[in-house]
């Protein structure tokens, strides 16, 4: 913390090694350490500056992912950060309590950037009077769990050869960069940050007692009310926070399960919770969550349109640097509709706050009915967001919207907006 109180971060981008398997160290990239990136924390109203430093030995960028930020400070694909320099991007945090993140966005090499480890995440506390009691010790009833797919050589090292279709789909599932984990529960409420941060892979969430859970929180920040489930999916960039409550002696595997979408087949084991003889007791589920109104659309509200075709187009063009694809007038609350064509995608607009209105005229479930700035998108189907923009005006500097299945946006699957 400087003396005018800004919160200061440094992160530096390297490569190293990960002993990903017994005597196998994996050649790995990440922040400060050799895979992934710290956890940063700031609370609503914090001025934060950033020092990013690039040891990569080729470009790179940082963008914050769910942050609302001003377009230059975005870390998007022109916000290059080159080799041996250093990025100082800064801004106040001025958003709901949620769980967002960070990783590079240089145009055409985000998938190789993010499946080296280059990602961490970066959490938003709000000290609203009114917020919910909720498990917020990190590390002890507060868990971050970062879900990654890798393909791992005999030698340890990380296969980049992407397939045709979806890019890198792996079939070593890590948590937080570890391989077959398991989290010693002391607690009898636990909340799991779960951020999909694999490059195409989807989750299909669930315990193997199919014991029952609470969604609290989508991508920008908490739901109204919890919504109880047995299975939560998640699309890549997409998280979720959850409520899970334990017995002692409890011991039970969370796993993913095969879906039909092309990117989450198979069956895996993710983290394996391991409960003790006594657990201190934790706050109860909260029936209310978050009173901040959800993103409703004026009656009239301009309405835009997006067809995704093929691995690399939007509206039948690729991603362009010079070209700007939409202007948006600041403060608007839109409504896209986003349109696939053949295979199943995901859209992801920066710097927004959108709730889903309807896949293909259903509403979602209620556990994606809160603020998200990522939505999976089922083979030929067709969602309606409601689409909240800020205020940070820069006719000059765009935002992304794309796919998220990284090798469809390094493809073109992307375009760029600017608040004006
Ligand atoms: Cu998580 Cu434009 O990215
Ligand atoms: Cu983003
Ligand atoms: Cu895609």
């Amino acid at each position: 913390v400087a003396a005018d109180g800004t919160k200061q971060f440094s992160l530096t981008m390297r490569a190293g090694r990960t002993e990903v398997l017994r005597g196998r160290p994996t050649p790995t990239w990440g922040f400060n350490g050799a895979f992934l990136g710290p956890t940063i924390r700031a609370t609503r109203g914090d001025r934060v500056a950033m020092r990013v430093h690039n040891q990569l030995g080729e470009p790179s960028t940082v963008h914050w992912h769910g942050m609302r930020l001003p377009a230059v400070m975005d870390g998007g694909p022109h916000q290059t950060v080159q080799p041996g320099t250093t990025w100082l991007p800064h801004w106040t945090v001025d958003q709901p309590a949620a769980t967002s993140w960070y990783h590079p966005h240089l145009h055409g090499s985000t998938a190789k950037h993010v499946y080296r480890g280059l990602a961490g995440l970066f959490l938003v506390d709000d000290p609203a009077p009114a917020a919910p009691d909720l498990p917020s010790t990190y590390g002890v009833d507060d868990i971050p769990l970062i879900l990654q797919d890798k393909i791992l050589d005999a030698n340890g090292a990380l296969q980049e050869d992407p397939k045709p279709t979806w890019g890198l789909i792996g079939d070593q599932i890590l948590v937080n960069g570890v391989y077959d984990p398991f989290f010693e529960v002391t607690t009898t409420l636990v909340r799991l940050r779960i951020l999909n941060g694999s490059n195409a892979r989807m989750y299909n969430v669930e315990f193997v007692d199919r014991r029952r859970f609470h969604v609290i929180g989508t991508d920008a920040g908490l739901l109204a009310v919890p919504a109880t489930v047995d299975r939560v999916q998640l699309s890549p960039g997409e998280r979720l926070e959850v409520l899970v409550e334990f017995a002692p002696r409890d011991q039970v595997v969370l796993r993913s399960v095969a879906g039909d979408n092309g990117i989450d087949g198979g069956d895996y084991d993710l983290v394996k919770f391991v409960a003790a003889d006594q657990l201190r007791p934790g706050p109860s589920v909260p029936r209310r969550l978050s009173a901040s109104p959800r993103v409703e659309a004026p009656a009239g509200a301009r309405e835009r349109r997006f067809r995704l075709s093929g691995s690399d187009e939007i509206n039948g063009r690729e991603m362009e640097m010079t070209r700007i694809d939409e202007v948006v007038p600041a403060g608007a609350t839109e409504i896209w509709q986003v349109q696939n064509t053949v295979y199943a995608h995901n859209f992801h607009i920066h710097e927004v706050a959108f709730r889903i209105l309807d896949v293909d005229g259903r509403p979602p479930p209620a556990y994606l009915q809160g603020p998200k700035d990522t939505v999976f998108i089922p083979a030929k189907s067709t969602v309606r967001l409601a689409v909240q923009f800020g205020h940070h005006t820069d006719p000059r500097t765009p935002y992304m919207y794309h796919c998220h299945i990284l090798r469809h946006e390094d493809e073109g699957m992307m375009g760029q907006f600017v608040i004006v």
